[in-house]
């Protein structure tokens, strides 16, 4: 299986035209590498239309002012599009949640990946684990690929830390079915570890938390468990992300901030699919 590579683009740009621009520079780098890795690009819900193209011209034409016809035709297929969230139910006919958008919403603009409870929604909207597993729940039943973020705040002594990851796991992940675990992506992200300028994080402390993962999950699920896809996210940058794969055994990278800058991000993805 290709190493995957998540670019969360959190809340930015700012604009539709830079928004089309970043994505752009983002996809010629799948195009080119799509060979050894594959990519998946998650940008703010309203840009999902705008990406996503096709099925969705008709969105797309309220972003009159950018020129937007040469991208109608994006090939999707060596790259995916993925949300940053999606809600916690998912009503056949929508619904009244003011604000919130579906997991049907979002596969119907064309997102095949969902990133969930990440420390950030986490920490400022205070998602729960339970809020977090009826995600899990409702995008895999609405055929997208849920990225479930899990991480410590902070490493105090080992047990508290561990067993907070543990529940993590456990309570995310307790509507997932066997049948679906091959679709699930869990991401290590520990929040201290996140949105610095400097490697925060040793190889060899992702390799010892990503034999823990594994652990739970075998706990859980058996040897079924193995198709899960376990990757690591927290200032992935050059220079030090192929690392994350070779020494920490992850299949893959989660990248914030750094992949809004195309440079870095390609130097991430040449990091890795020269491995
Ligand atoms: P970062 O963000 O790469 O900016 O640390 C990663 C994330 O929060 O997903």
């Amino acid at each position: 299986m290709k190493p995957l590579i998540i670019a969360n683009w959190k809340m930015n740009p700012a604009s539709p035209k830079e928004a089309m621009r970043l994505f752009e520079a983002s996809t010629d780098i799948a195009r080119r590498f799509h060979r050894d890795v594959e990519m998946v690009i998650c940008p703010p819900f309203v840009y999902l239309p705008l990406v996503c193209q096709k099925q969705n011209s008709r969105n797309i034409s309220i972003f009159r002012n950018i020129e937007i016809s040469k991208y109608q035709d994006v090939d999707i297929s060596m790259y995916r599009v993925g949300a940053q969230d999606c809600f916690w139910e998912n009503p056949r006919r929508g619904g009244a949640y003011t604000g919130e958008i579906s997991a049907t919403i979002l596969k119907q603009n064309g997102a095949r990946f969902v990133i969930v409870g990440h420390s950030e929604r986490r920490e400022y909207f205070g998602e729960t684990n339970a809020v977090i597993a009826k995600k899990m729940a409702v995008a895999l039943a609405a055929g997208l690929t849920p990225i479930l973020c899990i991480g410590e705040r902070e490493r105090n002594d080992a047990s508290s830390y561990l067993s907070f990851v543990k529940q993590e796991i456990e309570e995310g992940l307790a509507l997932v079915k066997k049948t679906q675990l091959s679709r699930i992506v869990v991401a290590y992200e520990p929040m201290w570890a996140i949105g610095t300028d400097e490697r925060p994080i040793t190889p060899k402390q992702v390799f010892e938390m990503n034999l823990y993962i594994k652990k739970i999950l075998y706990g859980i699920w058996g040897k079924h468990s193995s198709t899960i896809r376990i990757i690591y996210g927290g200032s992935v940058a050059p220079g030090y992300a192929a690392e994350f794969l070779t020494e920490g055994g992850m299949m893959g990278l989660l990248v914030g901030h750094q992949s809004l800058k195309p440079k870095n991000l390609e130097k991430i993805v040449y990091e890795i699919a020269a491995i």
